[in-house]
């Protein structure tokens, strides 16, 4: 079955608009090559994206890194699916384990943010992983963080970024037998819900993916690209990362 592959940078709380020169050096980089079977999102902060999507061409499309569950309201500080559809956004992560962390989002909660942003027609790039204490329990905890998803969705409107909390931000990965099986593992869950639709859903990996160890993740038979903290934010290392998912 062939899966979109997708090549996605989270820049977390990093950036403004003056980013410009990073996404148009990637943009640049991407033109030149005549193949490139990836599709590349960038998840700039919220005061970036208007800004970033009025002067990057169409070959980059833009992310958000949250969205809030209503379209409208009395909600100090948040940002709707509304809005961001509004904006030419057309990607939302939802449920990174940095929000779930420090923004305690509940199960409950990420559900109906899901909905939300599927009902504005954005792509959801729903985020799960184990911490360190859950390893041993991983199986369990996914299935968990997987009830989040609506009864139905479609490879069009969920990508599934495998995130392991271990992993981001500090070197360490799973190794590459363990991504792909982990992957496929997934891959069954979401199948017990959906069924042949699961293998339509992109399934990333994301933790510690630099241009070193891209290669060898991107290339497993159950991985569909990368979700990229850190090395999305220089470009001569996200573009290595771009050219090695081809
Ligand atoms: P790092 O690539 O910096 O480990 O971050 C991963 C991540 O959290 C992407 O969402």
């Amino acid at each position: 079955m062939k899966r979109t592959n997708y090549i996605i940078a989270n820049w977390k709380m990093n950036g403004t608009e003056k980013s410009v020169s990073l996404v148009k050096s990637i943009q640049k980089h991407i033109l030149k090559k005549r193949k490139n079977s990836a599709k590349i999102v960038i998840c700039p902060p919220f005061t970036a994206l208007g800004g970033l999507i009025q002067k990057s061409k169409k070959i980059i499309k833009f992310g958000a890194q949250d969205v809030h569950h209503e379209h409208a309201g009395a909600f100090t500080g948040s940002i709707s699916a509304l809005m961001l559809n509004q904006l030419g956004v057309k990607f939302v992560i939802i449920g990174h384990s940095e929000r779930r962390q420090y923004q305690k989002e509940s199960i409950k909660e990420l559900s109906k943010k899901i909905n939300s942003a599927l009902s504005k027609n954005l792509k959801v790039i729903f985020c799960i992983g184990e911490t360190l204490d859950e390893i041993k329990k991983r199986s369990s905890i996914l299935k968990k963080q997987l009830t989040s998803l609506p009864s139905k969705f479609t490879g069009n409107n969920i990508i599934i970024a495998y995130e392991p909390v271990w992993a981001i931000g500090t070197g360490k990965t799973p190794t590459i037998k363990e991504i792909n099986s982990i992957h496929k593992s997934i891959r069954r869950m979401i199948s017990n819900k959906i069924g042949k639709e699961a293998s339509k859903v992109s399934i990333l990996y994301g933790g510690s993916v630099n241009q070193n160890n891209s290669e060898d993740i991107l290339n497993l038979s159950d991985v569909d690209g990368a979700l990229v903290g850190g090395a999305s934010l220089k470009s001569k290392d996200f573009c290595k990362i771009i050219d090695s998912s081809n």
